[in-house]
């Protein structure tokens, strides 16, 4: 049952915002694909919305600079590249450790930054450091272009201050000084994969025993990811001593109006924040100077999906009245081509019309792993990943991984080895990831193995083989 009508890949901002002055009431804008791909699988799309619209072909919205002292990112940005980029490295630290503890590797190379934002869910992680950042929104209209702080972008949990004839095109800041400290706490009810429960987030100057320029921000605290004015206003100029910490604890706690929903009560996560406030504000911590971006990485993550139970699917158009395209991309080293419905999965097109049944569907929400395949050589969950954005890339499937002369790839060759195989339903994923992982760490330590796979699950709990082999194809012994 197709909902969308008419796809749209425009490849310039002037294009996209054209479509949008036309047709915005009834657009979806597809970023990354992590969100609108699980509101799609759940029939979460609002009636109404019939147009999907790709910013995959604007390279622009993917670019990081420097412009007028300010660091500017697009919004195309995935959190994978805020991790690896040195600008946001060097700059905003604080940026790239959040980035790096959002959700899975898989989703990392999918999620971008202005999705993070549009969604505008009050989990959103990587709007923590923007809001310490006081980082400033650009939003784009055939009518022209404002500059809204990120502080004043949300009006409610999914609703920000963007029209429908708007396109968030980039997220940009000051380069903070060097002696800044930011510093960021969460609670995950699941490591890496879940919704955060709550985060607290805290920038400073120090100057002669006292902070400066304080900034405080909450998450999973509020209708929206909030800026903590009141604690602000206890730290700002104070000494960090037991009475101040208390103060701002208390002020912390009674400017956040957290939910109860199952992934903890209000009265908990309230808790947390004065908590984690205070951890923030230990004062050997506050006075020894660490270096910016250091944080109390507790539990990571939230993952870039929807944190409500899903609603009542709304009615479907007429099956047979979706927009269709037409793709030419290489699959496992071939050149292929196809026409597809707009809103399928690339697990879909893959298992379907390629009969490439390595790709295990699982979850169909970027949870599992098992649909993991490699796009342009990154692991990315194929359930996540719409078929009609693979125009002109590279993917490469479980099938697609011997060796030339049929022999199995060293990868699978380890987990052969190892005993890493059960039922095997996750090992596609597991090994294609693995691949990814070990392009990128060629001499990974004992903890990256343990996190390389924390976005593919194994039903039948044959973790200890898995990491065996994962170590075994790195070449090493443990480290
Ligand atoms: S992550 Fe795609 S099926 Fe589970
Ligand atoms: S081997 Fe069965 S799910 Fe992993």
């Amino acid at each position: 049952m197709e909902r969308f009508t008419h796809y749209h890949a425009p490849e310039s901002v002037g294009e996209a915002v054209a479509i949008l002055a036309e047709h915005g009431a009834a657009t979806v804008v597809l970023a990354g694909g992590t969100d609108v791909m699980v509101r799609l699988s759940r029939g979460a799309i609002p009636a109404g919305k019939t147009r999907l619209l790709s910013l995959g072909r604007i390279p622009g919205l993917r670019a990081i600079r420097i412009e007028a002292g300010r660091l500017v990112v697009g919004a195309a940005v995935t959190a994978a590249a805020l991790v690896a980029d040195p600008l946001v490295r060097e700059h905003a630290p604080i940026l790239a450790k959040v980035a790096d503890r959002l959700a899975s590797p898989q989703v990392r190379a999918l999620a971008t930054i202005g999705g993070n934002l549009a969604n505008a869910s009050p989990a959103g992680d990587l709007i923590n450091p923007l809001l310490l950042l006081d980082a400033v929104l650009t939003l784009v209209s055939r009518d022209g272009s404002r500059d809204v702080p990120v502080a004043e972008f949300f009006t409610g949990p999914g609703r920000t201050v963007m029209t429908p004839r708007e396109l968030l095109t980039a997220v940009s800041f000051d380069r903070p000084a060097p002696e800044k400290i930011f510093c960021f706490e969460k609670a995950g009810t699941r490591p890496s994969m879940e919704c955060s429960v709550v985060t607290v987030g805290l920038a400073f100057t120090p100057s002669g025993g006292r902070l400066e320029g304080v900034r405080v921000a909450y998450g999973s605290s509020a209708p929206i990811p909030l800026r903590g004015r009141a604690a602000e206003a206890v730290l700002e100029g104070a000494e960090v001593s037991a009475r101040v910490v208390e103060a701002a604890a208390a002020a912390a706690a009674g400017e956040v109006s957290p939910i109860s929903d199952i992934r903890g009560g209000a009265d908990y996560r309230r808790a947390l924040v004065a908590e984690f406030l205070r951890r923030l504000l230990d004062p050997s911590f506050a006075t020894r100077g660490a270096p910016r971006g250091s944080d109390h990485a507790g539990p990571p993550a939230a993952a870039p999906v929807p944190c409500s139970p899903p609603p009542a699917p709304p009615p479907a158009p007429a099956p047979g009245s979706g927009a269709t395209v037409a793709l030419r991309f290489t699959l496992n080293g071939e050149a292929v081509s196809a026409t597809v419905s707009a809103e399928w999965p690339a697990d879909r097109l893959l298992r379907e019309r390629f009969s490439l049944l390595g790709v295990k569907p699982g979850c169909g929400e970027g949870e599992c792993g098992a649909c993991t395949v490699l796009l342009d050589g990154q692991a990315v969950n194929s359930c996540l990943v719409p078929a009609a954005t693979l125009e002109g890339r590279e993917v490469t499937t479980i099938e697609g991984l011997a060796r030339p002369d049929g022999g199995l790839h060293p990868v699978q060759e380890a987990f052969v080895a190892a005993g890493a195989v059960q039922c095997g339903f996750c090992t596609p994923g597991m090994v294609l990831r693995t691949v990814s992982f070990l392009a990128e760490h060629p001499r990974p330590t004992d903890a990256e193995i343990a996190r390389s796979v924390e976005g593919n699950l194994c039903r039948c709990t044959g973790y200890v083989k898995i990491l065996e082999a994962i170590r075994a194809a790195a070449g090493g012994p443990s480290r």
